[in-house]
């Protein structure tokens, strides 16, 4: 078991607005108890500012302690307030996970419509068939299911591949994956935790295939979806295939944005507020160019149940 962190009992909004007034004459280590520091501070003004100014980089990362050598505790009020700009993607993942941890709360085999809408439908889309794998000889390979919410697909494809994993912001879709691929009797699935922008603990090389849907379009983050990508061609062995689906041309209801924003101040996620992919040049060369993965494919096909994007498209690229 990991051991439990203890926190120090002075506030790190408190020793932030320290900082901000008093750290130049050491105010800050006052406050936290480091007198001899504190003092330091005072006769030099921050340590000629440069401890000043690391101080507040500490602060502000989390990462500063008090005399008794514990942390300040994480709170919100940088990352809501002065922190803004530099936390904005830590505070839109926070989002997302928070709605995909409450809607995978309702989910159930037999009201599956949380986290992905209209399912049933979803899963008797032939366009996931005909389209997400198109010419790829699917048996023998392992493929990640990215977003993979509570397993629809890994059911849907399971006997298509070898093996298939999942990866999820929310613990709750995965303990629902769990429920979902037991009682289908999947039991060789890996299921993975992710903080929403990369895909740490998933090892190197490994996959054959790595897929998505319904879920880059929820990602109106384009920084976030970049890394993203590139953590997925980290994950694919060479020569693998990255398949997944996006929403293309626009919404009828108005709430996306277009494919460089990042957009990260929406108070929710999943179709309330997407990105839209308006032409198909930036995608492509970004795959191609930015991120160096080959053979790009794609089809512009009708849009899936449920959703409000003029059209979905397939794509397909190789590492
Ligand atoms: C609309 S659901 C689609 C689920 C599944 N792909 C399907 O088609 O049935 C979107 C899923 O993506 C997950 N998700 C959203 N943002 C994510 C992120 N940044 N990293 C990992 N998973 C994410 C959500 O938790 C949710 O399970």
């Amino acid at each position: 078991m990991m051991p439990k962190i203890t926190y120090s009992d002075k506030s790190r909004k408190r020793v932030f607005l320290w900082w901000i007034f008093f750290g130049i004459f050491g105010g800050h280590r006052f406050y936290v108890g480091k007198i001899s520091s504190g003092l330091l501070y005072t006769l030099t003004l921050g340590f000629f500012t440069l401890g000043w100014l690391y101080d507040g980089y500490l602060i502000i990362t989390n990462n500063f302690y008090d005399n008794k050598n514990k942390l300040l505790k994480p709170g919100e009020f940088i990352e809501k307030t002065v922190g803004r700009l530099i936390f904005r993607n830590k505070n839109y993942l926070q989002m997302q996970k928070r709605q995909y941890e409450n809607d995978a709360l309702k989910w159930t085999p037999d009201n599956p419509d949380h986290v992905v809408g209209h399912y049933n439908e979803h899963n008797n889309w032939s366009d996931y068939d005909n389209f997400l794998f198109k010419d790829i000889d699917t048996s023998n390979l392992i493929a990640l299911d990215f977003g993979t919410g509570p397993g629809r697909n890994i059911i849907k494809f399971n006997s298509r591949f070898y093996q298939i994993d999942g990866v999820d912001i929310a613990q709750n879709n995965l303990s629902q994956c769990k429920i979902n691929l037991n009682n289908n009797q999947i039991t060789n699935s890996k299921l993975y935790l992710t903080n929403g922008q990369d895909l740490s603990g998933i090892p190197s090389n490994f996959y054959d295939v790595v897929f998505s849907t319904i879920t880059f379009q929820h990602i109106a983050v384009h920084s976030i979806r970049f890394n993203l990508f590139r953590e997925i061609n980290r994950v694919l062995k060479k020569g693998g295939y990255f398949c997944f689906q996006m929403g293309y041309g626009g919404k009828s209801d108005g709430n996306f944005v277009t494919y460089f924003k990042n957009f990260t101040s929406t108070p929710k996620t999943n179709g309330f507020m997407d990105v839209s992919i308006m032409d198909e040049k930036e995608i492509k060369n970004e795959l191609l160019n930015e991120l160096q993965y080959k053979n790009y494919q794609s089809d512009l096909r009708p849009t899936g149940p449920g959703d409000k994007h003029k059209n979905w498209i397939f794509i397909k690229v190789q590492k």
